[in-house]
This record gives structure tokens, sequence and C-alpha cells, in this order.
């Protein structure tokens, strides 16, 4: 055998080696390099520099191998992994038995019952999508479904597609595929709008249904632009918006409360409301109860009719992966809509649409609540998006949620680096799908993150959201993903 062929076949081996042993961990390349070091050394002592040189050169690459982050399993190149360090971080405590390592991510991945729906996603190369809570991924039969729906139908159909593709019922039948994802039955949900027009129609009709009270109650954490909304509904309703901290919630529900409005899951920190306790709550004081569930409806159960939820608004585009600016929900309890008064009237609310009559005739149920066109193009991305939630049960995809972020938050802890706060409740179940870490430096640190493939959200001043959508990532992407910014935060001191 040539000298040439020998150095081939070692460099192959050496690569395996490299292969392998980063798979186990940093600690094992290290070894390597060391081991190649020593192989050399002997190689100069006994006059074989050739074979010297080359174990000088493989130290070099195993030890310049140790520098890169470990790269995400959806990338191109090779799954890196490194030893989790065990030194405690004084913002983040770790779990006490401390078992977040890649290989326990891995067994979670080989356990999970839906970790085949990650492939229904489209996602860049290299890229782990941790900002579910503000867009959800693209599911990957979406575009397929919109280019069918305008070529197909409105290409070829033009208006007959109202009639034969039955546009006009997408609202209400893509209503019916969004029930079962919040525990409600078929008629109680549409789909049209965005959250804040939803959330105009629902107050308005709240408040009308409770016309010797005043009051519109809400927290000061809710998302702002509820507030705002609530401020203008009360307002144009001759009432008042009272806003209070949400400890003192069920302390300020009264007999003066119309209507209590408020946001299941937080949009900072992903705290998440007692929702069965204040609807319950507010009940028990004749108040009517609206949750907005933009970041709960696709990663939480809500359980509207299990828990007698009165009205709920919702997004799309968040763990639903309806697409940017994707129509809203809206849900109605259906013994409540007969009673119920659209306080935005439109023609598609009408019991007769296509009549034209100068009266207004609501229609009966929860139709009696749409106002406008159905966006059909948008609807059709949002029914294909859909699909993924099609056979899997909430409560599977509320597991693997809360698995996720003990994985994401249990990493980050291991990690030991104490610039790092935890934003969100120490509990998975306090939490909704979303961990948020606190950082003095928290833009250029998802800055740094998203050079390296991982994907948060910034909240000013200091605030790095991290949404994970149940059903479009891995533990193996979660756990890279937590190495990687507890690796970009200690670089950042
Ligand atoms: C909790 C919450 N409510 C309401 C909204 C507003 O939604 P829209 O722009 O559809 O009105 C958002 C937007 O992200 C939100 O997160």
């Amino acid at each position: 055998m040539s000298p040439v062929t020998i150095y081939g076949l070692c460099a192959v081996a050496f690569m395996m080696a490299m292969y392998a042993l980063e798979r186990r961990g940093r600690i094992y390349i290290v070894g390597f390099a060391l081991g190649c070091l020593a192989a050399s050394a002997y190689g100069f002592l006994s006059g074989a520099w050739p074979f010297g040189v080359a174990e000088i050169v493989w130290s070099a690459i195993a030890l310049l191998r140790l520098r890169r982050p470990a790269t995400p399993p959806n990338s191109c190149g090779s799954v890196g992994a490194s030893v989790v360090p065990r030194v405690r971080s004084t913002g983040v405590t770790p779990a006490p038995a401390s078992p977040w390592t890649l290989d326990r991510a891995r067994v979670l991945d080989a356990e999970d019952p839906i970790g085949g729906a990650r492939r229904a996603f489209s996602m860049p190369p290299g890229v782990v999508y941790l900002n579910a809570n503000s867009l959800g991924p693209l599911a990957a039969a979406v575009p397929a479904r919109v280019r069918r729906t305008v070529e197909e139908e409105w290409g070829v159909t033009l208006s007959k597609g109202w009639t034969e593709h039955a546009w006009m019922e997408w609202p209400l039948r893509i209503g019916d595929r969004i029930a079962p994802v919040i525990g409600a039955m078929p008629g109680e949900v549409l789909v049209a709008d965005t959250t804040s027009i939803a959330l105009t129609k629902v107050l308005g009709a709240a408040l009308r249904a409770r016309p010797t009270r005043r009051v519109v109650l809400s927290s000061t954490d809710n998302f702002p632009s509820d507030l705002y909304v609530a401020m203008g509904a009360a307002r144009a309703s001759g009432a008042q918006l009272e806003v209070v901290d949400r400890t003192e919630l069920e302390e300020a529900l009264d007999d003066r409360v119309a209507v209590c409005c408020l946001t299941q899951v937080d949009f900072r920190t992903g705290a998440l409301h007692d929702l069965p306790r204040i609807t319950a709550a507010a009940h028990r004081v004749g108040a009517l109860v609206v949750w907005d569930l933009c970041h709960s409806a696709g990663a939480v159960p809500v359980g509207c009719d299990a828990h007698d939820v009165d009205l709920a608004v919702g997004c799309t585009y968040k763990y639903l992966n309806g697409g940017p600016g994707s129509p809203s929900f809206l849900y109605v309890r259906r013994r409540l809509q007969r009673e119920l008064e659209n306080p935005l009237p439109g023609w598609l609310g009408h019991a007769d649409p296509f009549g034209f009559a100068l009266d207004w005739e609501p229609a009966e149920g929860i139709g009696r609540f749409l106002t406008s066109s159905p966006p059909v193009i948008a609807l059709a991305a949002l029914d294909a998006a859909l699909d993924v939630f099609d056979g899997v049960s909430i409560d599977t995809i509320r597991k693997k949620s809360k698995a996720l972020g003990e994985l994401f938050v249990g990493v980050v802890a291991d990690a030991g680096v104490p610039s790092i706060e935890l934003a969100s409740p120490a509990s998975a179940g306090d939490r909704g799908a979303q961990v948020s870490l606190r950082h003095p430096r928290a833009a250029e640190l998802l800055a740094g993150a998203a050079d390296r493939g991982v994907v948060g959200d910034f909240r000013p001043p200091s605030l790095c959201r991290f949404g994970m959508s149940p059903l479009a990532l891995s533990f193996e992407d979660v756990w890279h993903a937590a190495e990687t910014v507890a690796d970009v935060a200690r670089s950042l001191g």
C-alpha cells in the first residue's frame, strides 16, 4: 500500500472518529486532539516526520471544530453536540436532576407521538424558529392551496366561485375547524376580521347585553391594543374601562362590571391566567367574560364550553399558523347567540344577505357576527394550515409544549450564565407555549442567536421571547436553540 493510500485511509478514519465523538460531547474531541498531539510527538521522535505533521494538522482541526456553535439539526451540516456545563445560574434555577442533555432530547423526540408533524412545515435550512408567539411558521401545504384558490378557483370560475366553491361559507366552515382546538362546539366560532375588530364586536355586544352595568374590567398586563379597543368600546356605550393589577382582578369584580376582558396568556411573560377560576368569579357577580386567545389557540387547551366561557377572540397567525395578517376568530357561546347583538352589523350577518332589505334582521346563530365579505385567499391559507391539527388532540400538544418549555429553561439554567434571568413563571403549568428571558443586552443576544439560526423575538428594553410551536419543533431543535442562546449570552458577559 502506498503512503498516499495509507494517509487517505487515515484521513477518512479521522473524519469518522470526529463525527462519532462530536455526537458524544466536546470533552471527547479534546481527548481526541490530545491523542493526536501525543502521536505527533511520537512521529517526530521516531523520525516519521510526515506522520508527525499529519497528526498536528488533525489535532488543530479537532480543536478548531470545538469553536463551532452547536449546529441546528435541520441545517445542512452535521449535528454538533456539546456537554452542558453544570454551573448554577443566578437568574435561572436548574431543575434538581438537571437531565437536559442532547441525548435526553433525542429520547424525547423518539417518544414524541406528534413528532412527525414537524415534517408538515417548511423551514429554511439551519433555522430553529422560536417566534410563533409573533408569527407561526409556514405549513408546507399552504403555497399549493393558495395557488389552487387563486389560479383554479378565482382564475377559472371567476365570480361563480362564490357559489361553486362556497366561498361565502368559509368563515363558518373554517370556524368549525378551529372549534375543537379551543374546546368549542360546531356553530360557535367564525373566522373574519382582525382580533381588534372581533374584540370591538364582542365587547360592544356584551355591553349592550348588560345595560345597567357600565364598567369594562381588564388587567394592566393585558395586550395594550386590547385596552385601547376596550376603552373605545366602553366610550361608545357610555361606559368606562377599569384596569387593575392581575392579582386584584377577582376583588375588582362587582355588580358594576358588565364584562371582564382578559388575555389568557400574557404576551410579555407567557404567564397563564386561571381561565376557569376567573370566568366563574365573573359569572358569580353576573358579568360576562371575553378571553383573548391569541397566544393560546393551538398551544394551550382553552375549554371554552367546559369552562362556560361567554365570548372569545383570537388571531390565527401565531400558533394556528395562518400566515401574516390572517383573519381572526370569534367565539360566542351558543346559549348567548340569540341574546347578543352585533354592534357592527353588515350585510353578511343579515338573515338574507342577498335580499337587500332595508331593515336589519340578524342571521340565526354565530353568522350574525359577520359583517363583510370573507378574505378568501387568506382563508385558503388558513384552511390548509389547519390540516396539521387534524387528528391531534390539544392535550397532546399541550403536553409536548410544556416539555419543550421545561427543556429550554433547563438547558439555559444548566448553562449557568448569571446575566440571564427567567421572566416567565418557573413552572411549565403556569406558562403558555412561550418562555421569556430577561438579559441586559437582549437585542444583541437575539441578534447573535439569529446569526446562528435561532430566531426569537425582542421586547424592549430587556425581554427575549421564545414562542415554541409544539407541532413544528423537535426537542432536539429546542435543545440546540437553548444551547445557542446560552452560548451567545455567555459571550456577551
Ligand atoms: C394578545 C393580542 N391581542 C390582540 C392582538 C392584535 O391583533 P390584530 O392585529 O389582529 O388586531 C395581538 C397581536 O399580536 C395580540 O398578541
